[in-house]
């Protein structure tokens, strides 16, 4: 049976919060600060949601798989397909089941790390889709108190701390491994900082 999809209720309405579409661009400009990307470039937006980060990433590289287990997200994703500055797939499903022969140059996401459990297996997954000296560039919340999202179904971590997730990505094999506070989100109940993570399989 097709698992419930989370993002039912949002998907509609996802781009209409500015907040969101900042966010987004903030974390684009950090990953394209620290990682030179051309358009012979293919990624993988990992919880790819909307397309979001896929817009603001998608006039640097040649194009970009969408991937996302919320097919009321991919649908808002390809119903504005022809906005993107790159060729676009999508593939619904979760990242886990993602087929392992898939092998990308880089894996980006935004705001999506905290709906997964198991953060080794994930980011053991994600090395396992990259080209060798393919990056990441995942961004997510730092730690928070489980106070920034109003319903906390679905959401695994209550953010990451950067050390901890620093050494599980050296366990699972990454290099050149960086953290840079890519926004800080301003919410009635407080501020949220947001973190990039790059780094390299080498
Ligand atoms: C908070 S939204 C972020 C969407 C988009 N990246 C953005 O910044 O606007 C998280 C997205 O990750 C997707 N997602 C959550 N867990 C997933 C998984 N295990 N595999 C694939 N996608 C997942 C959700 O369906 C949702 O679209």
């Amino acid at each position: 049976m097709e698992k419930q999809d989370l993002f039912a209720q949002k998907s509609k309405n996802w781009d209409m919060n500015s907040t969101r579409v900042r966010n987004a661009k903030e974390i684009a400009d950090v990953i394209l600060k620290n990682i030179s990307m051309n358009k012979d470039m293919i990624l993988a937006d990992f919880g790819a949601g909307t397309g979001l980060l896929t817009y603001f990433l998608a006039p640097n590289v040649g194009k970009i798989v969408a991937i996302d287990n919320s097919r009321s997200m991919l649908d808002e994703f390809l119903a504005k397909q022809n906005e993107f500055a790159c060729d676009t797939d999508v593939i619904y499903g979760d990242i886990s089941e993602c087929e392992n022969d898939l092998k990308f140059d880089g894996v980006a996401s935004s705001m999506t790390m905290h709906h997964v459990e198991n953060t080794k297996d994930l980011l053991l997954k994600l090395f396992n889709m990259l080209k060798s000296d393919g990056f990441i560039a995942i961004a997510d919340l730092d730690r928070e108190d489980g106070s920034f999202h109003g319903d906390n179904t679905g959401v695994f971590h209550f953010g990451f701390d950067r050390d901890e997730l620093e050494i599980i990505a050296r366990e699972v094999g990454f290099k050149d491994i960086k953290f840079e506070t890519a926004n800080m989100i301003e919410k009635p109940n407080g501020t949220f900082s947001v973190f990039a993570m790059t780094a390299r399989k080498k």
